[in-house]
This record gives C-alpha cells, structure tokens and sequence, in this order.
C-alpha cells in the first residue's frame, strides 16, 4: 500500500512535466474549441495534458480513480467514491491560456475517502508550485505559506469571477453580489478577477487576496486549492457559510472565519447542478 508521501512526490513531479508542457504550448499557436457554449473553452493542451497526467499515474497507482475535466467533457461520469481519486484540472483558465494571460495553472488533488489529503497547483508560466498535504501544511515553491488573517471588510482585497456562463439570470446575481462588498457603505478595499479559481484560492492561501468566492466551480477547479488554503490556515466553506462540498459547485473561502462569516451573510445564494 502506498504512503500519500509517495502519491504528494509524484503529484509534483507529474504537475512540473505538464507544466513544462503548458509553458511551451502558452507562446505557441492554440488550437481552440468551445464546449459548452462559445465562452467554455478547451485547446488540444488540455487535452494532451490530461492524457498525460492520468496515464503517469494510473501507470503508478493502478488501483486508484481519476476524475477530469476534459475526461468528463467527454462524457465520463464524475463519480466521486472513498477509493483513492485524482481529481485533475490540466488547464485552469484555459480562457486565461487561449489568451496569453498568465494565470494558468494545472491543479491535481488526491481525495481518500472524499477527503483531499494532496493538492498540487502549479503556475508553470509565473513558475508558482502551490503544495500542501493534509496536516503538513501549504508551501510555495518549498517555502510555507500563510493567509493574511485579515478580518475586516473594509481593509480586504477579494477575488471573484464571472466564470464563463453567460445567462442574465447568473449574470445579474455576479453583479449584485460585486455590489454588495463595493458600495458607498460597505466596501472591501478592491475586487480582483483571475480567471483560474485554483490560482485565486492560492492566493488566498499566501495572503495575497484575503476572500475568494464562486458560483459555478466544478471539483477539479477547487479540490486541491482547498487543502492549500485549509493548511495556510484559512477558512474553506460553502457560500452559505455551512460545510464545504466540494461536489455542490460552490466554494467560499476566506483568511479568517469573521471575514468569511460577513461574505456568507451578504452573498445572494445560487442553487447549481452537483458535478
Ligand atoms: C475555469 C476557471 C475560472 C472559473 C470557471 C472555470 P477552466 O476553469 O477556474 O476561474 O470562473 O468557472 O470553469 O475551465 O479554465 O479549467
């Protein structure tokens, strides 16, 4: 039986390969489809990358179960059970990626029994290795890492998104929930938007931004950002400040509990489909 040292060291080492492969493949020309709708987005590198990682590590841990998002784009079910399982996002912020922005990040987690117990986010274009391992703390680029322990609204930098879907409904809630931490009465000190959920929870976990909050994730995006943040010492929840599922598509995370109680409290809640 394997120890989870042994599955962290070849989480790492299989995120810089695959990041050496988006950092190529970022300044060259992309080959580019959409999804769902024309603002979901895939390259052929999500894809190959994918391929990549799961063939390393199926090759390595032949009894274990792998969810992906381009797997699951193609229509393999998102079934997350107690049995070991890699939970792979070869490109978050694949619009960030089409784009040239640098905000891209490969994100790959271990869940055991449906708890994440190794996250590896891995920034290969800023070259960024967020790592954490459950109980052993967050680390980036080997150096520990700790939330800002910010608890105040008002002195905060939070990190949103739009994410890519694009229906008045949803998008009126993004808009209102912007509103409801920038006012004339109530504001944080700025809002930043990223365009890779796993890259903002990181900086949430180096102090960096001091909230983060979505509607929309998918468990890829958030299951190996979580345990980053959780071992930097902040706070992950669900949007309505209840436990955090990282199968119910949304995700609240903060530097502190009074700060992510003020979110959960000004947030207009959005039921989504379970991955
Ligand atoms: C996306 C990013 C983005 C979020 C979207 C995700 P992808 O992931 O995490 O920040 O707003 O909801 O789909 O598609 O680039 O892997």
């Amino acid at each position: 039986m394997e120890t989870w040292d042994e599955c962290f060291h070849a989480a790492v080492a299989v995120a810089r390969k695959a990041g050496e492969e988006i950092k190529v493949a970022f300044s060259s020309e992309k080959r580019i489809q959409t999804k769902s709708i024309s603002t979901d987005l895939v390259t052929e590198t999500d894809k190959k990358v994918e391929n990549m990682i799961i063939s390393t590590l199926k090759e390595k841990f032949p009894s274990h179960s792998f969810i992906g998002e381009e797997s699951a784009a193609a229509g393999e079910k998102v079934e997350l059970s107690d049995n070991p399982t890699w939970i792979i996002d070869p490109v978050d912020g694949t619009t960030n990626f089409v784009h040239g922005f640098p905000f891209v990040a490969v994100s790959i987690g271990l869940s055991v029994q449906k708890e994440v117990v190794v996250g590896v986010v891995y920034n290969a274009i800023l070259d960024q290795m967020f790592t954490g391992q459950l109980g052993k703390g967050a680390f980036m680029n080997g150096k520990p890492i700790h939330v800002s322990g910010q608890e105040d609204l008002s002195q905060a930098l939070f990190i949103a998104e739009f994410g890519y879907r694009r229906d008045k409904q949803e998008m009126d809630m993004v808009f209102s929930n912007l509103e409801s931490f920038l006012n004339e009465r109530n504001s944080a000190h700025g809002c930043r938007l990223l365009g890779s959920a796993a890259l903002a929870m990181c900086q949430v976990a180096i102090g960096g931004g001091d909230m983060f909050y979505h509607f929309g994730t998918h468990v890829w995006d958030v299951a190996a950002g979580a345990l980053i943040i959780r071992e930097a010492g902040g706070v992950v929840w669900d949007t309505t400040g209840g436990p955090f599922d990282m199968m119910s598509r949304r995700v609240l995370c903060a530097s502190s509990e009074k700060l992510a109680r003020t979110i959960a409290e000004g947030l207009t809640q959005m039921e989504l489909p379970r991955d």
